[in-house]
């Protein structure tokens, strides 16, 4: 496979970040706005896979909580459906703790769709645990936050502690 390299955002990558979002569903895609915003205001904590080639085909879109220093928030993973099973939906995630640790985090939390099966198992494959608390609904298995983004948007909400 081509060889790849993850590095932190530069503010211009946001168009490309917005393409390949195109090819993420069932991710949620954002306006330009939103990328933007993290490819500038959160460049340590957002993350690329940049090509041999200089294609982009990863990105990892998250932050520091602004309200307690100690937990972190992933909001957008995407793999290019080409490379995927690879590894490097895992190193991102890696990286991406190894970024916010430096940071002074201890806890990284992130949310799902619960008909988003893949994520599902992909995030408990690397540890991540789905909040218990609350008003919980059980969907395929997952349990989700009854409209957690609002009436009818149940999401799954998935946290893991640094070691
Ligand atoms: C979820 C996603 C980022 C995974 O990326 P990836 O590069 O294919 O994942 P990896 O190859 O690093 O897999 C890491 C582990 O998860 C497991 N895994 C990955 N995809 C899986 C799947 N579809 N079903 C079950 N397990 C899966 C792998 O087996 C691997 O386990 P291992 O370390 O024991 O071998 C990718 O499928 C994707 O971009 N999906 C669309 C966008 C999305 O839904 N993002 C998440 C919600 S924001």
């Amino acid at each position: 496979m081509t060889d790849y390299c993850i590095r932190n955002t530069e503010e211009e990558d946001f168009v490309k970040i917005a393409d390949l979002a195109e090819k993420c569903s069932p991710m949620v895609t954002e306006r330009n706005s939103i990328y933007h915003i993290f490819t500038k205001f959160f460049k340590s904590t957002s993350l690329v896979v940049e090509l041999d080639s200089g294609e982009l085909a990863g990105f990892l879109l998250g932050f520091v909580s602004q309200e307690d220093p100690e937990e972190a928030y992933m909001h957008l993973l995407c793999v290019d459906p080409k490379i995927r099973t690879r590894g490097i939906g895992k190193s991102l995630v890696e990286k991406f703790f190894e970024a916010v640790s430096l940071k002074g985090c201890k806890k990284v939390y992130l949310i799902t769709k619960p008909i988003n099966w893949k994520s599902i198992s992909f995030y408990r494959n690397l540890g991540f645990l789905e909040e218990k608390k609350g008003n919980i609904i059980n969907i395929m298995g997952a349990s989700a936050i009854r409209n957690y983004n609002g009436m009818g948007e149940h999401m799954v909400v998935f946290y893991k502690y640094i070691e």
